[in-house]
């Protein structure tokens, strides 16, 4: 009897992804999306990976009595939550909606996990929780101390690990996973499923790719006086199949393993690479050159941070492999089909 997993946000780039993996490994998958910044077409790129289309419901975690018709209509065993509003920007300008969104809907998750008896719950969180790190701690660990969030956005990732925690230690009888991700990037090697960002690209493989086609003129590197070996920032860029396989391995040891009721792991590759050896890695995997120019710092980022990944290799018997020029060229595939596509 295949066990189910409800996977919220499932319709957006990491929940897509981690999607496939749980079907590959044999769970069934019910994906809940409110679908505010993905689209439902990315359920026929699963579907055609993996030959399964999950069960798709069109639901907002913030409405509660949705939320609990689809806990009545499945058997969810298990629940990995992406669904958030992750735009760092926007969360400044609008805060109240990224706490109502982002805070409401893990409650409402934990309330109907624990009615309807689902027993572990895996939770996306990000190493924005460790702010800037001094030097002499990196790689952060997962012991790292937590460092005031510099946004909304980043706040709600340390409240809903508080809520967790608090809620479980309370005697609730479910457990948690909570996976600190450091920058995934890439796309399915099929390249049925990827990153599909809305309007001009935050994030910096996206607007490398769209600059690479032709979308954006010339990508910016914010800051080159940053006390790195080539003054650019660092960062530790895991590929988004790797940072899938986690969460399957994650499932697994929360449903089938005696653990502690809340765990912690940071999920990266545990290397850092700076901005400058992106922009090279990408020009080298593709062929494509890429035009960029040198600009101011952008504000709030933070110089260098990479993780320590012993704790997720050792426990869950996970690792990130795949080489940085593979991932980049999974992008670029990914780019290329959207724009096959017609999409962008
Ligand atoms: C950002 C979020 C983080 C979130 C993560 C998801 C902030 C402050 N943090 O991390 O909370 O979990 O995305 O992936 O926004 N860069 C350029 N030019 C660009 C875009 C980026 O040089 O056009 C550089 C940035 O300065 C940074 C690196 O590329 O050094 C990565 O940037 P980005 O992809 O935006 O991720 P983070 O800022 O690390």
């Amino acid at each position: 009897m295949k066990q189910t997993i409800l996977v919220t946000g499932g319709t957006g780039f990491i929940g897509s992804h981690t999607t496939v993996e749980l079907q590959q490994a044999g769970y069934d998958v019910v994906i809940i999306d409110n679908l505010s910044n993905s689209n439902a077409n990315v359920v026929d790129g699963i579907e055609k990976i993996t030959g399964i289309r999950p069960a798709f419901e069109q639901v907002d975690l913030n409405d509660y009595a949705a939320t609990e018709a689809v806990f009545k209509k499945y058997q969810i065993k298990g629940c990995i939550h992406f669904a958030a509003s992750k735009a760092v920007g926007e969360s400044v300008e609008k805060p109240l909606l990224y706490y109502r969104n982002n805070l409401n809907s893990l409650m409402n998750v934990l309330e109907l996990m624990t009615k309807y008896g689902s027993k572990g719950i895996i939770f996306s969180s990000s190493c924005t929780v460790y702010g800037q790190p001094t030097p002499e701690n990196l790689p952060v660990t997962e012991q790292a101390p937590i460092q005031k969030a510099l946004s909304p956005y980043g706040n709600t990732k340390q409240v809903n690990e508080e809520i967790i925690e608090d809620y479980i230690h309370s005697g609730a009888p479910i457990k948690s996973i909570i996976l600190r991700y450091f920058n995934p990037i890439g796309a399915h090697p099929s390249a049925h499923i990827g990153e599909l960002p809305n309007g001009v690209p935050m994030n910096l493989i996206p607007f490398v790719t769209q600059t690479a086609i032709g979308i954006r003129k010339q990508l910016k590197i914010f800051g080159n006086d940053y006390n790195t070996p080539d003054k650019t920032c660092i960062r530790d860029y895991i590929y988004v199949v790797d940072l899938a396989k986690a969460h399957v391995k994650a499932m697994q040891r929360v449903l089938e393993q005696e653990t502690d009721p809340v765990e912690v792991f940071n999920i990266g590759t545990g290397h850092g690479y700076s901005t400058l050896e992106i922009v090279e890695s990408f020009e080298r995997a593709t062929g494509v050159k890429l035009p960029w120019e040198y600009a101011p710092r952008r504000e709030g980022d933070i110089e260098a941070i990479w993780g320590n990944v012993d704790k997720a290799n050792k426990v869950l018997g996970w690792s990130a492999d795949t080489p940085l020029d593979e991932i980049l060229s999974s992008a670029w595939k990914w780019q290329v089909k959207l724009r096959e596509d017609g999409i962008q």
